[in-house]
């Protein structure tokens, strides 16, 4: 084979892989009718058909649609009533909004080990973490491969506690033939630029739940109830609405998601089947229970080890070379300065809450499987599967070339 790229060879691959966001005349045509309806804001008539379309796509009775996917995390905690000294069950491995929603509703994270072959949570440990405490448990389903959600929603039954889905990387994954995001109480959702399905910034909180699904209604709606006046609000909540702007744009996205995600699925399976014989390469493992995979992302671990000992930067750079953009992923969350340094609100609160005994601290914490997860992750982006078979085929080889030039790296 020939020379790396690294090392002044030809690189497998110069074309780029496809961009993201994708848009056409659609988008323009539904950006500038909203622009010259003159409603922008409420009463929001293109919010409203996108909840319902994208509930209906979710397999869900409710959404709501709000500005990201962070203030959805929010809406649903606090929805659930969780608040001061209470506790929620989140994993290392995910973008840090998980956690941080938990603090800005004054409530505590409190982290579980995930599983080393799905990335995820993994029930048994959640089940371990379990104080007097917990409220409520947060499954991430990571890069769009849905959790265990059997043993995550059998632990939450034994033990009482409420299951807020964080699948702001999901839409349209299935575990056993059910979309996410109404598996649990609540599921979140993002809709920033990065998504699956995107409008620059947003979000949507999905139930089947009435009584939590009217709570999220009001909270994010300043606390007004339907049918009563603008200016009453009967319980405290803020303004997290989405405009018409953003719907305008999801509406659009979410007539070609199904499709993409189809094409996701085809080539994440063609690219798991390509780099099956490659022992450097480990692959995110998904339950024969996920019936439907999201592909957001698509992960896999770098074992240096069957790869003459590279390291993961030197494999990344080469990776790179050869024209395949890939990305290292996520730290475990907990290593964050935020936590190592409790950077946290007024008077240390909510980590050292006077509601709660003892102070949360995080820089005790190890979790094995993520720290070992964590130094060997790489990840391909969701608009890489977008592309054609061959493009496949060129990360494939471009991949089993650098294995082969090991040497080349020491
Ligand atoms: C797993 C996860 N949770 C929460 C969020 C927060 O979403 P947003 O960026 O829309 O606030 C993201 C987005 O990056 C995410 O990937």
């Amino acid at each position: 084979m020939p020379a790396l790229a690294l090392r002044g060879g030809i690189p497998v691959r110069a074309e780029p892989f496809p961009a993201w966001p994708v848009c056409d005349g659609r988008e323009e045509r539904a950006l500038i009718e909203t622009l010259r309806s003159g409603v922008w804001g409420i009463p929001r008539p293109r919010v409203e058909e996108f909840e319902a379309r994208f509930a209906a796509y979710c397999d869900a009775r409710y959404a709501t649609a709000c500005t990201s996917g962070s203030t959805a995390l929010i809406l649903a905690i606090v929805a659930c009533g969780i608040g001061a000294g209470d506790e929620m069950i989140v994993p290392p491995y995910t973008f840090i909004a998980t956690a941080t929603s938990v603090f800005m509703a004054n409530a505590v994270p409190v982290f579980a080990d995930i599983d080393p072959n799905t990335f995820n949570l993994d029930p048994a440990a959640v089940e371990a973490a379990i104080t007097p405490r917990t409220k409520a448990i947060v499954p991430v389903h990571l890069g769009g491969c849905p959790c265990d959600m059997d043993g995550i929603m059998d632990v939450a039954r034994k033990h009482g506690l409420r299951v807020i889905e964080d699948a702001c990387q999901a839409h349209g994954a299935e575990w056993k033939g059910q979309k996410v995001g109404a598996i649990g109480d609540l599921g979140c959702f993002s809709f920033q630029s990065s998504k699956n399905l995107t409008c620059g910034e947003g979000g949507a909180v999905t139930s089947n739940d009435e009584a939590l699904a009217a709570a999220v209604d009001s909270i994010y709606n300043v606390g007004r109830l339907p049918g009563k006046g603008f200016h009453e609000h009967f319980g405290l909540g803020t303004n997290f609405r989405m405009n018409e702007f953003q719907a305008a744009l999801l509406l659009c996205g979410l007539e070609r998601l199904p499709e993409q995600t189809a094409l996701r699925n085809r080539n994440g399976a063609l690219l798991r089947e390509l780099l099956s014989g490659i022992p450097a390469i480990a692959m995110q493992i998904s339950d024969p229970r996920v019936t439907a995979h999201a592909w957001h992302l698509f992960p896999f671990r770098y074992k240096k080890e069957q790869c003459k000992g590279v390291p993961r930067e030197k494999f990344l750079a080469a990776l790179k070379a050869e024209g395949i953009p890939c990305v290292a992923g996520y730290t475990p969350l907990y290593r964050a300065p935020l936590f190592q340094n409790a950077r946290f609100g007024a008077h240390g609160c909510p980590a050292a809450c006077p509601f709660r005994e003892g102070k949360a601290d995080y820089s005790t914490v190890h979790l094995p499987v993520v720290e070992q997860v964590c130094g060997e992750m790489l990840w391909l982006q969701q608009r890489i599967l977008l592309g054609a078979e061959d493009d496949m085929r060129d990360i494939a080889k471009a991949i089993a070339k650098v294995v082969e030039h090991a040497d080349d790296l020491l």
